[in-house]
């Protein structure tokens, strides 16, 4: 029975990194808005960087990684980050449900991370609803249930790989922990281990939209036991549907960020710009940095470059004087904001599942240049199913040169193919409009949520 005058109380804890982050808090949003008390628990360290006064609707509260003076950077590898998350995650995680039990407002449910199944443990300790959260899109989390479940037989010996509701996939179409098997083993561990206990959560969320990948979501519902519910795109509402309150840009940047370079954007003209940005974890070689910084000149292009600060003693010397005007490079940017900005004609991108389904959605076409983990299987999609961008082909050496980058990046700017992919981006873009808005499928997936929560 619907309890009157009781909103739901969710907390959603995300995996601590970027890309993790900024889908989770945007979920969170629209949870508010659709009239839950959303609350989000940060880890310590991450709460330094914040600024609480622009999260609107959504309180934050912290949990501990067991790193709080340094996050990642703190830890003596990635296992020793992924121990200490774990034991410190799950102790303070309890803490919290617990100083709420007595409120006005005990948590009802918990949203997790995908990344973060001991959450789903101390969840079930204290009875609660748990919702498992998938960043990534629904064909990489499919690959790695059928990993998990022992379904697909690994390492991948006769390619191409056949997963039902998938295409045929050759290995480099594959995440990248599979296809270049014993690479970051702790990482493998992790994206598998979403499976491990995932049969007891309640509700799968998935960060995708029907339309957009509907096989895969069919058979995947066959297969896991809870209802999965497509929620996507989480992207800040204000581009797609404008019916969420305080909906700023991603608020919660861990890196500087530089809004004024945008303002560069308005004096080009329309389509006339290429973005180029590897998100907040991917860092290229020297040798691939030159490569792509002169494909970048020669191609003779506007481009705006995101670079991190931490990446930035890789541009060649002299470079910036030398591009003068054409070029703009800043550390972090608010990626959306430029993504929607009309002088933009092509998103250079690592194919980051945030990056690949916002430009999906504001209809930006795309040269897919994937590093590792699941941007691999996005770029396969991007390139031969949604049609909307060229993937990059990588030499003998494991570098993508200069020729084969202004290749692409012209292909997309102003070539036949282009055009068809400028065309097919748009229509994407009216698809996720239309998922997220009023009765569309996602929209009515968050409200069945919403309304079961309301229930409990
Ligand atoms: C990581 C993984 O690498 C990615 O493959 C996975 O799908 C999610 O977690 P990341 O590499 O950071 O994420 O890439 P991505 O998923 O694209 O997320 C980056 C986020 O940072 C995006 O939401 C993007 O809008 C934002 N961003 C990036 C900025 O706000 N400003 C920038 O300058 C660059």
């Amino acid at each position: 029975m619907v309890k009157k005058d009781y909103r739901a109380h969710v907390l959603a804890v995300p995996y601590p990194s970027q890309g993790h982050i900024n889908p989770m808090l945007q979920f969170s949003k629209r949870l508010a808005s659709k009239g839950l008390k959303a609350t989000f628990a940060t880890t310590l360290f991450i709460s330094h960087t914040m600024k609480p006064e622009l999260l609107g609707s959504v309180q934050i509260e912290t949990i501990s990684d067991g790193c709080d003076e340094g996050g990642f950077f703190e830890a003596q590898s990635i296992e020793d980050y992924l121990t200490r998350l774990k034991a410190a995650g799950s102790k303070t995680l309890s803490e919290l449900i617990m100083k709420y039990k007595s409120s006005a407002h005990p948590i009802d449910c918990v949203i997790y991370d995908g990344l973060c199944p001991w959450a789903l443990d101390v969840t079930k300790q204290f009875g609660l609803v748990a919702a498992v959260f998938f960043t990534q899109a629904c064909s990489v989390d499919c690959i790695y249930y059928y990993a998990h479940h022992g379904l697909l037989r690994l390492p991948v010996t006769s390619p191409p790989v056949s997963i039902p509701g998938l295409p045929l996939l050759e290995l480099r179409d594959m995440p990248s922990f599979i296809y270049v098997a014993g690479s970051y083993p702790a990482y493998f561990e992790l994206v598998l281990s979403q499976f491990s206990n995932a049969d007891k959560a309640d509700f799968f969320l998935i960060n995708t939209f029907y339309k957009l990948e509907q096989e895969v979501v069919e058979s995947m519902s066959k297969v896991v036991v809870s209802p999965l519910l497509t929620i996507g795109p989480t992207i800040p509402s204000k581009y797609l549907d404008k019916r969420v309150e305080n909906d700023n840009d991603y608020d919660l940047n861990l890196f500087k960020l530089d809004s004024t370079r945008t303002n560069w954007l308005s004096t080009k003209p329309p389509g006339s710009v290429v973005y180029v940005s590897f998100g907040s974890m991917a860092n290229l070689t020297i040798e691939q940095m030159e490569e792509l910084a002169y494909a970048l000149k020669q191609s003779n292009f506007y481009f705006f470059w995101v670079v991190r600060s931490s990446e930035e003693s890789k541009i060649p010397n002299n470079f910036v004087q030398e591009i003068g005007e054409r070029g703009l490079i800043a550390n972090w940017v608010p990626q959306t904001e430029v993504l929607a900005n009309e002088a933009v004609g092509c998103f250079f991108t690592h194919c980051g599942w945030n990056s690949t389904i916002e430009a999906l959605c504001l209809g930006v076409p795309m040269v897919a240049m994937p590093q590792w983990t699941d941007q691999t299987t996005d770029a396969k999609f991007v390139e031969d199913v949604w049609k909307v961008g060229v993937r990059v082909k990588v030499d003998e050496n494991g570098i993508v040169k200069r020729e084969e980058i202004e290749r692409c990046i012209r292909e997309v700017m102003v070539g036949d193919k282009g055009k068809l992919m400028k065309e097919n981006a748009k229509k994407w873009k009216e698809l996720a409009t239309e998922a997220v808005s009023e009765g569309g499928s996602s929209d009515k997936d968050i409200d069945q949520f919403v309304s079961k929560l309301a229930t409990i």
